[in-house]
């Protein structure tokens, strides 16, 4: 006998939107309109998350430094536990995913979910305008789609994931958290005050909401006042970091291609 699923829940963060955008692709192929929590700003997570019973949960948040973004991972393991239905998703920046896929898994494990579907999508990196451009594109969506059209099919037939397929990816125990590390996030004379970048850091980092005052201890180095600033205002100050980003674009110019786990 398989589930019914009446109602479906997505709960994602996403500094750069990428990962926003594969959520919504998986979405309609589900053919469902979930309730929506994008938890990548400060009062959505203190509102936090209403789970029903029995809905199904889409879970999704980009890879940094192949792991879950220690931020994501917390808010995920706050979520209420038991026994429902989940997609586990990763975006990431066409280099690798690590053990960002297997952590997610084990999380939903951990809560007592039940995995019915698990992904590694691909989006435009944070950090690049050229590892993943523009991705998720078309191809993306669609295969988005075709995934969580099949995951409902799949989950007619009642079954879980099991581990064996994303072991192929990731390890136990996880690769180490980048070190904290704090690059100097500059602002060009292009800045206009529009405050975007104040408005979309996840963490609340610009002291005062003044868009060139970045407390560093607090930045997550998450992008998203670089690539959400609509006069390219905003850069990563530092050649090192440059020259490393150059190397590591030229290095993954391959197009990798969603990677989808089915029972
Ligand atoms: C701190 C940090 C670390 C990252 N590490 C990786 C990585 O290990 N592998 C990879 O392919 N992409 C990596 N990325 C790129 C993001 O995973 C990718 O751009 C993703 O699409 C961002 O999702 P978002 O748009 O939802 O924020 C990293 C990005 C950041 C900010």
């Amino acid at each position: 006998m398989g589930r019914q699923v009446i109602q479906c829940t997505s709960v994602y963060f996403s500094p750069t939107g990428t990962t926003r955008r594969v959520v919504k692709g998986i979405s309609q192929g589900l053919s469902m309109r979930p309730r929506d929590y994008d938890v990548t700003l400060p009062p959505a997570r203190d509102r936090g998350v209403n789970l029903e019973r029995d809905e199904l949960l889409i879970l999704a948040s980009p890879v940094h430094g192949g792991r879950l973004p220690q931020l994501a991972k917390d808010f995920f393991l706050r979520l209420a536990s038991g026994k429902r239905p989940v997609v586990a998703v990763v975006v990431y920046g066409n280099r690798e995913y690590g053990d960002a896929l297997l952590e997610l898994y084990d999380l939903c494990v951990g809560k007592g979910f039940e995995v019915v579907g698990a992904g590694a999508f691909i989006g435009e990196h944070s950090y690049s305008h050229v590892m993943g451009k523009n991705r998720p594109d078309p191809a993306d969506e669609e295969r988005a789609r075709r995934f969580g059209l099949a995951v409902r099919q799949t989950m007619l037939t009642d079954n879980t994931l099991g581990e064996k397929p994303l072991l192929a990816k990731g390890r136990r125990p996880y690769r180490a958290y980048l070190t904290k590390f704090s690059l100097a996030l500059a602002t060009s004379r292009r800045c206009a005050n529009c405050l975007s970048c104040v408005r979309h850091c996840p963490v609340g980092a610009f002291e005062g909401g003044d868009p060139r005052k970045v407390n560093r201890d607090k930045c997550i180095m998450c992008a998203a006042c670089v690539k959400l600033c609509p006069e390219g205002a905003k850069f990563i100050d530092d050649d090192d970091f440059t020259d490393d980003m150059a190397a590591l674009a030229a290095a993954n110019l391959d197009r990798k291609e969603p990677s989808v786990f089915l029972p």
